[in-house]
């Protein structure tokens, strides 16, 4: 086993809640020993999909645990799955000391935190990331939602996993364009991470550019290191900003155009990720649209966006209809899209009020 990274979110000490993030390679192993540490739990539901247990059924073997295999796809992060969830938790007698597990990537995460969040009026859950887009993002900062038809994410809570452990094991099994859409999140971070507020100077964007091969051979110790980067980058803005009053926004760097990319193309050609690094260029183009950065820094993070392959081409959008699409995003305040733009190196800044001639300029976001 590679050397095990913990680290701890210690949330508004009002609530002194705090958890830790466990991030290493075969956790797998010793996933009973964790949970037995980090919860008084008697009873486990896990609940996760078919690809998933497919995969790894022989490998994960938790005490006291009954198995809930859900259908896998976004498609599913709906309220009838969120009622599966429910009907298992009652049918397996879980009460409120129990807990819920979810085992898989950002659907399974956010749909079991929400059934969590709710059923009993709140139990405890556990986060077990196995994409890279969950072990950096969605497994950490306790945002937890399901779809309505009329929009992605509308029904959630903000609600703390009791622990989360990322083995990165599971991201062996990832095909690589699963692997990619979690880089973009991961790039990301490189982007931001000035205005994160991290006491811890990484020069995210240096290690990225260092260390692509090792990256996309999932090296294990490399992998360790990345993720705790991104998740210490991450806590230290949830830690500021639970429920996103202010700073928090910033983790949306290059999502409200990734938001307009997803609707207008219907969910189905793009995956998250590759909606999101072109959302990314397109924000580097507009802020120097604004003028609020020079294009030597735009150059070189569409440079680090190319080595990592992660944008092919870029469709031409319907400026009108792209703009449409952001202001119905739920993040939208006054119908004004809400843009968090680069305005330095690694530092980026939220503005609202812009020229729609420039929005549309941006979506060609060549330099
Ligand atoms: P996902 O959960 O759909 O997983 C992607 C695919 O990979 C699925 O087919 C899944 O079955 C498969 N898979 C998962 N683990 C695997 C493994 N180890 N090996 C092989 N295949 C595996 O998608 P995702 O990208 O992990 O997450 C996207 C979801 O996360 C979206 O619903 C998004 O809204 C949500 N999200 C939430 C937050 C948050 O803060 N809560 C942040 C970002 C994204
Ligand atoms: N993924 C954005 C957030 O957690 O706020």
């Amino acid at each position: 086993m590679t050397q095990l990274n913990i680290l701890t979110i210690k949330l508004p000490p009002k609530t002194e809640q705090k958890y830790d993030i466990i991030i290493g390679s075969m956790l797998h192993k010793k996933f009973d020993e964790y949970i037995a540490k980090y919860t008084s739990a008697k009873k486990f539901l896990l609940v996760t999909n078919k690809t998933i247990w497919n995969l790894y059924k022989e490998k994960i073997n938790i005490s006291n645990s009954d198995y809930l295999i859900l259908e896998d796809g976004e498609e599913y992060k709906n309220i009838q799955t969120l009622k599966e969830i429910y009907d298992a938790a009652i049918k397996n007698k879980i009460e409120r000391k129990d807990c819920l597990i979810a085992l898989g990537g950002g659907v399974i995460g956010d749909i079991t935190g929400l059934a969590a969040a709710t059923y009993l009026r709140g139990i405890d859950f556990i986060q077990i990331p196995t994409t890279l887009l969950a072990m950096v993002d969605s497994a950490v900062g306790g945002k937890v939602a399901i779809n309505h038809e009329c929009g992605k994410n509308l029904i959630g809570a903000f609600y703390q996993p009791k622990l989360v452990l990322s083995d990165i094991e599971f991201l062996k099994t990832l095909d690589n364009r699963q692997l990619k859409t979690g880089l973009a999140e991961v790039l990301k971070y490189a982007f931001i991470e000035k205005s994160c507020g991290c006491p811890l100077n990484y020069r995210f964007f240096d290690f990225l550019h260092a260390n692509k091969d090792k990256i996309l051979d999932l090296d294990n110790k490399t992998m360790s290191q990345l993720i705790n980067i991104c998740c210490n980058l991450k806590a230290t803005v949830v830690e500021k900003d639970e429920t996103e009053k202010g700073l928090r926004a910033i983790l949306n760097f290059g999502h409200t155009f990734a938001h307009a990319i997803e609707t207008l193309t219907h969910y189905t050609i793009y995956t998250h990720g590759e909606a999101v690094a072109m959302g990314m260029k397109m924000a580097f183009k507009l802020a120097i649209l604004l003028k609020m950065i020079d294009k030597d820094y735009a150059l070189a993070a569409n440079a680090l966006i190319d080595k990592y392959e992660l944008v092919s081409t870029i469709p031409d959008f319907d400026s009108q209809k792209f703009i449409d699409a952001m202001i119905l995003d739920k993040k939208t305040e006054s119908e004004k899209p809400r843009f968090i733009l680069p305005d330095a190196d690694f530092s980026v800044k939220m503005i609202t009020d812009v020229d729609p001639s420039k929005i549309a300029c941006s979506l060609k976001p060549n330099l």
